[in-house]
């Protein structure tokens, strides 16, 4: 583990970028942190490096990983033809946490990165030293979150370490996270583009932008199939069971009484303004509904420390839906397993 002070200047001098550079060069997998969470880095091109991250991670063969990018040249170098729209969107949003799905050039790309499909999702982020590690490498980098498949993203170096230590070359330590939720997928090779995803860029940022955004109706429909591989895989699940509470405070409380009396211990996961509401056995805050950036940000850690806390289960209070909540309420919606508890639909 290495550690990099993110607000230092000019972070490609330092012997941490250099050094996992030099590592990525020779085949191997270093985790790094990004302005979402921490990615599990490889070069791009390797078919050795790759089936590294897939084996250290656990992950199914079957999920494409995201190529992150520090140049446009090395956009270019890989993908066939840029529509206009995914033009804007990275003027726009570039470096930042949007994904974008498009159709690669044959041969350039390791088809484990693409999982053999001809499209492939590509971001530049926006942190000094993920972009310092790609520059450096001069090689479009596959990373994935660098956790554990079906565990919470990473938004520390000490989640990374948890989960991979022993299993990878490094880990470069540039403190938390900020956006604490993954980048936005979103398909461009449709004319309407599809959100596959949502995270750190929202519909409503998107929208602002080029107009019409669909989003996949598998987002909140089980019954149809992701159109993003990853998406149909159980994630981001704490050891306890998880359920989502859509009511008030007090409803949310009668649920955890009953559990207690049962003889359960309960923890709870909710916005700042209510924490005075609740007794259990831990209450956690990710955030504040005041500033629901906040809530991405604590999310994934809230989520994590259950695992190191004594619960038998956990009940969690909904998030509103608007800009960055669809993306925490997606990501709370798969950690519970789609186990929603509704005061209004019982
Ligand atoms: O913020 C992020 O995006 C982080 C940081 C490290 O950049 N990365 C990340 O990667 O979340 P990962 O591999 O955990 O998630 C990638 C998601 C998966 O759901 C995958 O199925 C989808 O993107 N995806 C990747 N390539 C795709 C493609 N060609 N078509 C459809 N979905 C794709
Ligand atoms: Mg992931």
């Amino acid at each position: 583990v290495w550690s990099v002070d993110k607000n230092v200047d000019n972070l490609q001098s330092y012997p941490q970028i250099t050094e996992s550079a030099e590592l990525l060069k020779a085949g191997q997998v270093v985790a790094f942190p990004t302005e979402t969470v921490y990615g599990l880095g490889a070069n791009a091109k390797s078919d050795e490096a790759v089936k590294k991250v897939f084996e250290a991670k656990g992950r199914p063969s079957d999920n494409p990983l995201i190529v992150h990018i520090a140049s446009k040249g090395q956009l270019e170098d890989i993908v066939e033809d840029i529509p206009e729209k995914a033009r804007r969107l990275m003027a726009e949003f570039w470096p930042g946490p949007l994904t974008l799905i498009l159709k690669h050039k044959p041969g350039k790309l390791s088809n484990l990165v693409t999982a053999g499909l001809n499209t492939v999702g590509v971001r530049m982020p926006d942190h000094q030293v993920a972009l310092g590690i790609i520059r450096t490498s001069d090689l479009p980098i596959a990373a994935p979150s660098a956790n554990t498949s079906g565990k919470p993203s990473p938004t520390s170096a000490k989640h990374v370490e948890d989960d991979l230590f022993g299993r990878i070359a490094g880990i470069v330590d540039g403190g938390t996270t900020g956006v604490g939720v993954e980048s936005t997928v979103l398909d461009c090779t449709v004319e309407v583009p599809i959100i596959l995803r949502p995270g750190g860029v929202t519909l409503e940022q998107l929208k602002a932008v080029i107009g019409d955004v669909q989003q996949d109706v598998a987002l909140k429909n089980q019954d149809t199939a992701p159109k993003a591989p990853g998406m149909k895989y159980t994630h981001y699940a704490p050891k306890a069971p998880l359920y989502l509470v859509k009511g008030h405070p007090a409803f949310l409380q009668r649920l955890v009484d009953e559990k207690r009396k049962a003889g359960l211990r309960v923890g709870i996961i909710t916005a700042l303004e209510h924490e005075a509401d609740y007794r259990a056995d831990h209450v956690v805050v990710p955030g504040s509904l005041a500033e629901l950036d906040t809530v991405a940000t604590g999310l994934y850690d809230a989520l994590r420390q259950f695992d190191e806390l004594d619960v038998d289960i956990i009940f969690s209070e909904s998030f509103p839906e608007s800009g960055i909540g669809a993306a925490v309420m997606n990501r709370l919606e798969k950690a519970a397993g789609h186990q929603v508890i509704d005061e209004w639909h019982v």
